[in-house]
């Protein structure tokens, strides 16, 4: 008897291929929308699932499913999942780090980058017809090459932003993390540790790419805010709740900080209306890892970590180490 596996979402067809050559796989393959009440249903008789960072695994889901044994993200980021009620439960969960790096770096550049160049309102005002002349100051934003990038989070994305930055933008990198890197890598992201203060205090472009936890809630709200230089910019590639988004975007309607990219928020898909009411602030759906390739190696990676499980060599890319749940497969 194959493992059953539920993939939570439409994916490439491939992928869901190759499952079914080792699982008896149920693939929402129209891509429905479920409420948690329907996904959990439809996990009830699964051993695994293939989730995409926005399913929540937690200790209710997990009593309604006694077969589960391992919940695969097709994401970096595992937020989505309670570890706690997943190792006391003995369920395993992996998420799809390092296939994604340079990919998400690129995509914090295209938003820094337009950010700092004011490139959406550009195109915004060219579209409405307002570009009528020159003028000396049209639109005119901030320096990137040769400017101060402060990194908040320094794991795999955060370096890869810090040697484009340093290499590519001749810029000098300063990064805050909870711990500092080895002096080697430093010395290869050409970046120097400083305090979060001192970092948002110097810091012309601040960019975040630390993982959501209770912990790192709400890092940047109004205290941080007003930290920040007036002519700075922010960068959140991160997560929804790292930045208090009604707090930046009073900063931004006041000018308080210069402008702003986000590609996540809390309570995504929603957006914090005062954001959208201010023009100095790019905002793209959460798309930082998007390129097919990317996406690609991502669901690749998950479907790895459930094949490897299930053929009891463990998973390739852990993030808890639940003890073993009792077996009631039967
Ligand atoms: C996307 O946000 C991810 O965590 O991979
Ligand atoms: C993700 O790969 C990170 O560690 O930043």
């Amino acid at each position: 008897q194959k493992p059953r596996i539920l993939v939570a979402r439409a994916i490439f067809p491939e992928v869901i291929e190759r499952l079914a050559q080792h699982f008896e796989v149920e693939a929402n393959v129209h891509d429905d929308i479920w409420s948690p009440a329907e996904f959990a249903a439809h996990l009830r008789d699964k051993d695994g699932a293939l989730t995409t960072g926005s399913e929540r695994i937690d200790a209710a889901l997990l009593a309604a499913c006694p077969r589960l044994r391992i919940v695969a993200n097709m994401a970096v980021g595992y937020n989505n999942f309670d570890l706690a009620a997943m190792d006391a439960g003995g369920v395993q969960g992996t998420n799809a780090p390092g296939v994604l790096t340079e990919t998400t770096a690129d995509f914090g550049f295209a938003l820094l980058l337009a950010t700092a160049r004011r490139v959406t309102e550009g195109e915004r005002y060219l579209r409405a017809g307002q570009w009528r002349r020159w003028s000396y100051d049209l639109l005119a934003g901030a320096e990137v090459h040769g400017s101060t990038l402060g990194i908040i989070g320094m794991g795999r994305i955060g370096q890869a932003i810090a040697r484009g930055g340093a290499y590519g933008f001749g810029m000098r990198v300063i990064y805050h993390n909870r711990s500092r890197l080895a002096p080697e890598v430093e010395a290869e992201c050409k970046a120097n540790y400083v305090g979060k203060e001192e970092l948002l205090r110097t810091a012309d472009h601040v960019v975040l790419v630390l993982p959501y936890s209770p912990e790192s809630h709400h890092t940047i709200g109004a205290p941080e805010l007003a930290l920040m230089k007036p002519t700075a910019t922010l960068v959140n590639i991160a997560r929804g709740g790292i930045v208090d988004d009604a707090a930046l975007a009073e900063a931004l309607r006041t000018r308080r900080i210069a402008a702003a990219g986000l590609d996540v928020f809390e309570g995504e898909p929603q957006v914090h209306p005062g954001l959208l009411e201010v023009p100095n602030v790019v905002l793209t759906p959460h798309i930082a890892s998007a390129t097919l390739p990317t996406r690609l190696a991502m669901a690749q990676l998950a479907a790895d970590n459930l094949i490897a499980f299930f053929a009891g060599r463990g998973p390739l890319t852990p993030v808890n180490q639940p003890r073993p749940r009792s077996d009631t497969n039967g």
